[in-house]
């Protein structure tokens, strides 16, 4: 077991890495669990025995009884989706009565996924593949200072006064460039502001609440959404979502200084695999990748589409740990690899002039044109899903766990062999 104060996880691929699994199982001990980053294009799955829960904005501490549950300020979130997440858990009998919402979050309105929509469109063959939630135009509202914050359903005359003056610049846009028909006014006044003012229980001062649980000693885990590759700086821009997804963005995305982060877990699955376009030098197509979608069920949690399956790519992966700071590797999915055969890391990239190429580079035409290096593993056959302890695996999944940590630069102290909480164990 870990102990820690405040406890941060963060994806360090290309997203679901399994960190929906590994909060849910670090949440037992925690008081608090805070999402600070993304939106719904997120798709976080926890398996509880036989019950699989998908959640796109709740933090998982929802599963638990009685733990805080926080949407930072840094997060996007979209309000009828919000809702029939919260809707679906209730069903399942699980309350929500500890969630609270920034009042500084932001809103995605039906014009940010009108918008999404029509910006892929025009991108052609040039599509990043994004989940079509609005996230993109969401951020790109917030950072022209014209976005709608959640804490603004509080005063619903003013409100509407400032989502017309942004609708009537959006509509300009959509029939002018996109030559899309737009949206009225009345549709969002009829159909989303109602719904939206749903939310109004739970908006408050999270950064605030946050102060003042970590000061009466509450554990915190500050739970990522994506990975250190789709990272809107350090990811492979420009096809990458549109946050900050390293560890630094928790300060400004939940509220806190700078101090208060707390130790950085970063979550690595075994393999690698990506949704949506963008380079991915590791990838692998025929027999030996259907099996490990197959085997490890990668379809996206959030829009189905099959995942884009590749070698653990160490150069990725290294500059994922040196970014975030990585104290704690929990390698997951590790289970799928069984019986996969030999298996590949990649080390370094062979670059277009045939330089050996040790840390990601920015320019994605470099990148293109580079091959990985490879080195080789024995793999394994045996069935390692029942796995209670490191004592338990073959001595090839043993030299594959080392060999992952000589190429990440990190110790991988947490290993998950199967989607459930009892399939995960500690080598600290
Ligand atoms: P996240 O977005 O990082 O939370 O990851 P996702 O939930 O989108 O994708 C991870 C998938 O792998 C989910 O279907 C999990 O149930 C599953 N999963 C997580 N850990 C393991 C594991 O160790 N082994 C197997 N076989 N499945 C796992
Ligand atoms: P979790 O939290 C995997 C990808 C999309 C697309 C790119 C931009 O479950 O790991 P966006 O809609 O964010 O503008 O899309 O980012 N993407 C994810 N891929 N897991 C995710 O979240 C993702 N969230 C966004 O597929 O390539
Ligand atoms: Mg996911």
């Amino acid at each position: 077991m870990l102990d820690y104060t405040a406890l941060s996880v963060v994806g360090c691929q290309w997203g679901d890495e399994g960190k929906g699994k590994i909060t849910d199982f670090l949440a037992a001990q925690a008081d608090v669990v805070v999402r600070y980053q993304g939106g719904p294009n997120a798709g976080h799955t926890v398996t509880i025995e036989n019950e699989t829960f998908k959640l796109h904005h709740l933090p998982c501490g929802i599963l638990y009884q009685g733990k805080t549950c926080i949407i930072g300020n840094g997060m996007v979130l979209d309000a009828p989706i919000l809702l029939s997440e919260l809707a679906n858990l209730e069903k399942r009998g699980i309350t929500a009565e500890n969630l609270f919402i920034s009042d500084r979050a932001h809103l995605i309105l039906p014009y940010h996924r009108r918008q999404d929509s029509l910006e892929e469109e025009k991108r052609g063959d040039q599509k990043i593949g994004t989940t079509l939630r609005g996230i993109g135009p969401a951020y790109q509202d917030k950072i022209a200072r014209r976005g709608i914050r959640a804490g603004e359903l509080r005063d619903l005359g003013r409100l509407i006064k400032r989502i017309a003056e942004v609708l009537k610049e959006k509509n300009e846009l959509f029939q002018r460039y996109y030559g899309d028909e737009g949206i009225t006014m009345q549709e969002i006044e009829e159909e989303y502001i109602p719904v939206a003012c749903r939310l109004l229980p739970y908006i408050t001062d999270t950064a605030l609440l946050l102060a003042n649980q970590l000061a009466k000693g509450a554990k915190v885990i500050f739970e990522g959404a994506q990975g250190a590759m789709l990272d809107i700086d350090y990811g492979t821009y420009p096809y990458v979502t549109s946050s900050g997804t390293l560890a630094g963005n928790i300060c400004s995305g939940a509220g806190i200084p700078p101090g208060k982060v707390g130790t950085i877990l970063g979550v690595g699955k075994a393999y690698s695999t990506r949704v949506g376009a963008g380079p991915f030098p590791t990838e692998i197509e025929g027999p030996t990748a259907e099996l490990i979608r197959e085997r490890g069920r990668e379809f996206g949690t959030t829009t189905g589409r099959p995942r884009r399956i590749g070698w653990l790519d160490g150069v990725a992966l290294r500059q994922a740990c040196r970014l975030n700071g990585v104290q704690h590797l929990a390698l997951t999915l590790f289970d799928v690899l069984s019986g996969v055969g030999k298996l590949q890391i990649a080390t370094a990239y062979r670059g277009p002039d045939g330089s050996s190429i040790e840390h990601f580079p920015a320019e994605l035409h470099i990148l293109e044109k580079s091959t990985p290096v490879y080195r080789e593993f024995t793999g394994w056959s045996e069935d390692i899903s029942r796995a209670k302890s490191i004592k338990d695996l073959p001595q090839a999944a043993l030299e594959y766990i080392r060999g992952v940590e000589e190429t990440a630069g990190a110790h991988v102290s947490l290993l998950s062999v199967g989607p459930r909480r009892d399939q995960t164990f500690w080598r600290l």
